[in-house]
């Protein structure tokens, strides 16, 4: 034997004893957020029993994270949602329905209906009317979405969705105050980004895959035992209060991967060797490398998870002595000068809600949010009473409590949900969702349809779990390949019959 084969023997001997050394599992599932939990259960159904599911977290839920906050009646806080706040697109007559609302409905989730008509609006000057301005953008938006359809349909190029929007005659002057904000209320508000920064096809897809596929139905959740309740009880019917194979409180910190398994290593200086793993960490942990690969993930995974957005939308829950606001759910201010500037308040005691709370949300995204997020309590109050004042009058008091989630310094997630940019294509976002060696993942962003929301994750985690048992059993889709699609080389447009199941493509959005 060479100096280097045995050198390099008693290494894979090393290696060989710590994977020894390690314990052992058929699945390890990373992560205990909708996604991972969706998985273990979804393993559980299909008799895999044997997994363990690692949590950096002392919680489950992830991004569904509801938070105490203020002061209640009996001196108990109330509870607010930093994170997911929305059951969005529930069901339309016998059609489908979206998970998310089975079990809103299934655990008595209260809800608020959104509706966006109960709205005041405001300028520099106070209260004013820019609904006209609303409602262009909303025609603008839906004709979009449809031209969007035949650009997919067609196999043509994807293009921004500012380019759809001026091909259909939207295309407000920097300075038109109110058709900037009505567009940063019904674009940004939701989808994080600008149009400029927005895929037209895959955000067309998104919007008809919840709100026509499932239904238009928005529901506000404020619930006071949290939204995160459905997880948490989901949780139980499968994986009892202290099951040993939850570990909460332990940060995934290097994943060694092959053909054959996948060795843990967390923070404990514990480690797992399962046969397989699935892995629902956020885009943004995986972008910020929070995680070492070993081997390296392969360029075109590491292409793939460079080329899409995770954005941050910032919630800046205040509590007030007394309400001074209009009885609506939406209170929408239209800066002179800066898009995007504390535009959105949601007062949540109005009748209906949380009456006699004083609660009210302000929200901001993006550049905002990282603006906002950088900066204390005490700056960000500042700024929105100047703004609550300009609205309202002077005699608008100081909150009694003002609190926010900083998403973007998050370290278990870096963010608050993704966005899908342009110069991308189906085959590019294949690439994120698909597994490498026994390493697979799942996740809100690795929804082809459903990115950004609840049921993406839930979606995402049930489908692998249920590829990954098929690959256990010798049964179903892993029989003739270990595999998912994949596409080390990318070559621009993906047809349109590639929009399948194997591509994680559940909802048909052209019909
Ligand atoms: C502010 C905000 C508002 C939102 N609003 C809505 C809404 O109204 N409606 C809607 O449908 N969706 C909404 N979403 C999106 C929704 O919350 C997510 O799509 C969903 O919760 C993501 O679930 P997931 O399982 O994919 O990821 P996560 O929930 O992020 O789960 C991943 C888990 O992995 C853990 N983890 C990360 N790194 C490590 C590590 N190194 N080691 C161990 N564990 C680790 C995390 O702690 C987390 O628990 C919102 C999200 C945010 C943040
Ligand atoms: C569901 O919740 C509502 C209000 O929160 C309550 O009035 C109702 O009794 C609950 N129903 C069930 C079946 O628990
Ligand atoms: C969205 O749905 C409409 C029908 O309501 C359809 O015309 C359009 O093609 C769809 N767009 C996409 C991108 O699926
Ligand atoms: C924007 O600026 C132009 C040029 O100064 C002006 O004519 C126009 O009225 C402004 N529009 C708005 C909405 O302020
Ligand atoms: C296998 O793939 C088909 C579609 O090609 C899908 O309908 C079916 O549910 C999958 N089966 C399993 C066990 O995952």
């Amino acid at each position: 034997m060479s100096t280097t084969k045995v050198l390099l023997a008693s290494l894979l001997g090393a290696l060989a004893v710590q994977a020894q050394e390690c314990e052992q599992t058929k699945v390890a599932v990373l992560g205990a957020g909708v996604a991972g939990i969706r998985a273990a259960q979804e393993l559980s159904n299909n008799g895999v029993d044997d997994f363990v599911l690692i949590e950096y977290q002392d919680r489950i839920g992830g991004r569904m994270h509801d938070v105490k906050f203020g002061q209640g009646p009996d001196g108990v806080p109330y509870k607010v949602e930093a994170g997911a706040n929305w059951v969005q697109g529930t069901v339309t007559g016998d059609g489908p329905e979206n998970p998310i609302s089975v079990l809103a409905k299934k655990y008595n989730i209260t809800t608020l209906v959104t509706d966006q008509d109960s709205l005041a609006m405001f300028d520099q000057h106070g209260s004013t009317d820019f609904k006209y301005a609303i409602d262009e953008f909303g025609e603008a938006l839906e004709k979009v979405v449809v031209d969007a359809g035949s650009l997919l349909y067609n196999d043509l190029q994807d293009r921004t969705f500012r380019a759809g929007f001026r091909l259909e005659g939207w295309d407000p002057l920097k300075n038109d105050s109110y058709r900037q904000t009505a567009e940063w209320w019904l674009f940004d508000g939701e989808f994080i980004y600008h149009p400029e920064e927005s895929s037209e096809i895959f955000t067309s897809v998104a919007e008809n895959a919840t709100f026509n596929y499932y239904s238009p139905d928005n529901l506000f959740v404020y619930d006071q035992r949290g939204f995160a309740t459905i997880i948490r009880e989901e949780a139980k019917t499968f994986l009892p209060d202290s099951d040993p194979r939850l570990r909460l409180s332990t940060e995934v910190t290097r994943i060694e991967y092959d053909d054959d398994s996948v060795t843990v290593h967390t923070n404990q200086g514990t480690c797992v060797h399962a046969d397989y793993a699935i892995m629902t960490f956020s885009l943004g942990v995986l972008q910020k490398k929070a995680v070492e690969f070993v081997p390296p993930l392969p360029a075109w995974k590491q292409a793939a998870i460079s080329s899409f957005e995770l954005g941050t939308y910032t919630k800046i829950f205040m509590q007030f002595d007394t309400p001074f606001w209009d009885n609506k759910q939406y209170l929408i201010y239209a800066d002179p000068e800066t898009r995007g500037y504390y535009p959105e308040f949601q007062p949540l005691d109005i009748p209906g809600a949380l009456e006699g709370s004083g609660l009210l949300i302000a929200t901001v995204v993006n550049d905002q949010s990282y603006r906002v997020e950088a900066q204390t309590n005490e700056q960000t109050q500042a700024e929105v009473m100047e703004v609550l004042r300009t609205m309202y009058g002077p005699q608008v008091p100081d909150p009694t409590h003002l609190w926010y989630k900083r998403w973007s310094q998050t370290p278990w997630a870096y963010g608050s949900y993704s966005n899908w940019p342009p110069a991308t294509s189906l085959q590019s976002h294949q690439n994120l969702r698909t597994n490498v060696g026994n390493l697979f993942f799942a996740g809100e962003a690795t929804s082809q349809e459903f990115f950004g929301y609840l049921q993406g994750a839930y979606l995402e985690g049930q489908y692998t779990a249920e590829f990954v048992a098929s690959c256990i059993g010798g049964s179903g889709n892993c029989t003739t390949s270990d595999d998912e699609k994949r596409y080390p080389v990318l070559t621009g447009v993906t047809p349109y019959n590639l929009y399948n199941w194997e591509h994680g493509w559940v909802a048909d959005t052209l019909a």
